[in-house]
């Protein structure tokens, strides 16, 4: 039987999102329906209010989540009723010409549920990120759901998204490994992980760099050796500053997660001969780039994207959880608060204030 349940949606551009009922189908073949337990507010929710993303409005908004299976529809085997698990956005298809090369990390053809939730008019609704879990309960394809031992889900959900991209922009993408010296730009939830990440995998020096003193301390206690406070500081500025404390040179791997022409440019100039330049925050479409293309050929190295970190959830997942479980990797320290599910409008304007880095909504 369709089950109705309460889930937070934008029906509109701009408009404040609001709680209201929504519809879960019953599971068809490969599809899962899950007991939410967690949902992190994550700027890619913004967006899609904000009409960034798509005009498929109204979204199921919500995509960083752990919860518990529920139903499973025909077919499913890689989860069974009961199983704990962190909702992905890459289930992988195994059959696209990434996945066919053996870098499913790239796939190009992700499965999400088939059956569509519905307002309960009928209204068919956008699950953000294909998942759609400010809510008790969502439908999602079976690959969506990653089982990994049991932990607080407020904590371990936040790897469905954000700090799985910014841990894996470090040591997947930037493949930071002991001994490498990382400049991290922009020190918000994607940054401060990747700053986690690169102290994971033995850097060295980590240099954190925000225009945000706050998020500065936070960054130092997610393992930043250093921070900049680029305020008031131009692109050599910020170079500068970065050289000064990696002996004169430039780090071997800067991660810019902002996502603008200027920190872009500041990571390239950053890092050192041959070194690799991560770009894991997202640009806005009107952004444009120019640098001498002398300088991309003349300092080498890599110039790199990061979607998600280039993770692969069934390997990163369950790995991620089992440091985090043994005190390695300090994830609950990315909870600056907890909320009900009614509070996500709130949420978003102490995002935009810089206040947390993540609220999380707990079932
Ligand atoms: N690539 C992916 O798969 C992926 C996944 C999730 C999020 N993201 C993106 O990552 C980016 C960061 O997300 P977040 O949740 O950490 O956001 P956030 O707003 O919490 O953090 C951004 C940080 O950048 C700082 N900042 C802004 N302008 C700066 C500048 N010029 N110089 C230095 N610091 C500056 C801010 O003070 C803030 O601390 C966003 O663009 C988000 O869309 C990418
Ligand atoms: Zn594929
Ligand atoms: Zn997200």
């Amino acid at each position: 039987m369709p089950q109705t349940v309460k889930g937070v949606i934008s029906r509109s551009k701009g408009a404040p999102v609001e709680l209201t009922d929504i519809v879960i189908p019953d599971p068809g073949p490969g599809e899962v329906v899950v007991d939410v337990k967690s949902c992190g507010v994550c700027h890619t929710d913004f967006h899609y209010r904000e009409g960034g993303i798509s005009d498929d409005y109204p979204f199921l908004l919500g995509h960083e989540s752990a919860g518990v299976v529920s139903e499973v529809g025909e077919g499913v085997t890689n989860v069974e009723v009961g199983d704990f698990v962190i909702l992905n956005w890459r289930a992988i298809c195994g059959d696209c010409r990434a996945c066919k090369r053996g870098e499913p990390w790239y796939c190009f053809a992700t499965h999400n549920a088939s059956q569509k939730m519905t307002l309960e008019d009928g209204t068919e609704l956008t699950p953000a990120l294909g998942i759609g879990s400010f809510a008790e309960k969502t439908l999602v394809a079976a690959g969506q759901c990653t089982k990994v031992d049991e932990a607080d889900p407020a904590v371990v959900g936040l790897l469905g998204c954000g700090i799985m991209a910014g841990i894996g922009a470090a040591i997947n993408t930037g493949e930071v490994t002991r001994g490498k010296s990382v400049a991290v730009i922009g020190c918000g939830g994607v940054g401060c992980a990747a700053i986690a990440g690169a102290a994971l995998a033995g850097a060295g020096t980590i240099i954190a760099v925000d225009l945000d003193d706050k998020k500065l301390e936070w960054a130092k206690d997610l393992g930043a050796t250093h921070t900049v406070n680029s305020r008031g500081l131009d692109e050599d500025g910020v170079v500068a500053a970065i050289q000064e404390l990696t002996g004169g040179f430039g780090a071997d791997v800067v991660i810019d997660a902002v996502g603008r022409p200027e920190t872009w440019r500041q990571a390239f100039y950053g890092r050192d001969l041959a070194g690799t330049v991560v770009l894991v925050g997202v640009p806005t479409p009107e952004m444009e780039l120019s640098v001498p293309l002398l300088d991309v050929f003349g300092r080498g190295g890599s110039l790199k994207s990061s979607w998600y970190g280039d993770c692969l959830p069934a390997r990163d997942f369950p790995m991620l959880v089992d440091l985090y479980k043994q005190g390695r990797l300090p994830l609950e320290k990315f909870v600056s608060e907890r909320i009900g599910i009614g509070d996500v409008e709130e949420a978003f304007e102490k995002m935009g204030r810089g206040e947390v880095l993540r609220s999380v909504v707990e079932f």
